[in-house]
């Protein structure tokens, strides 16, 4: 009986123990990703990324557009967790196709929005997006 009882508080005490280490990793798995679309490289912060705009690639994009991706189209095109590695007209290019592909109704693509519609990006979301990339654009290249 009261071997029972001791691991009966062992076991509860392993439960607690895990759920902290998930809530934990749950903190540090969202603060990665921060890190990783504002990829900035320390000397040569020429792409950088507002946390405004982070919160609509992580939410919206990040999943088929990173090194990782199973999404193997999306990955060729765009990673956005090496961007900052991009050289410079490398880099403009890519964010004339993220404004272009936004404002044009192109990305996220529709089939995914049919099967997933909280992908679709609001009106006032494609402005910020374009207005990043743009912005940084002529920033970059007024260098
Ligand atoms: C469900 C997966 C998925 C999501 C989500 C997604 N994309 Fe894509 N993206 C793709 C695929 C697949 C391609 C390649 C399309 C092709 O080659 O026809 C692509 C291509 C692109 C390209 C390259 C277009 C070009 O001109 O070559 C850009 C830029 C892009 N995506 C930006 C974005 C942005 C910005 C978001 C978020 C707002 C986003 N994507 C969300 C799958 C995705």
């Amino acid at each position: 009986m009261q071997n029972n009882d001791k691991n009966f508080k062992t076991m509860k005490k392993i439960i607690l123990l895990s759920a902290m280490l998930f809530t934990a990793a749950i903190f540090i798995s969202i603060s990665a990703t921060e890190d990783i679309v504002n990829n900035t490289i320390p000397g040569n912060e020429k792409y950088v990324v507002p946390e405004k705009v982070q919160a609509i690639i992580e939410n919206k994009c990040f999943d088929c557009h990173n090194s990782n991706s199973k999404n193997m189209k999306g990955k060729m095109k765009l990673k956005f967790d090496k961007m900052a590695e991009l050289k410079t007209h490398k880099l403009i290019g890519k964010l004339d196709n993220i404004s272009e592909a936004v404002t044009e109704g192109d990305m996220p693509p529709k089939k995914a929005i049919k099967k997933y519609p909280d992908l679709k990006l609001t009106a006032e979301e494609i402005k910020t997006l374009s207005a990043w990339s743009n912005g940084l654009i002529s920033k970059i290249a007024g260098e």
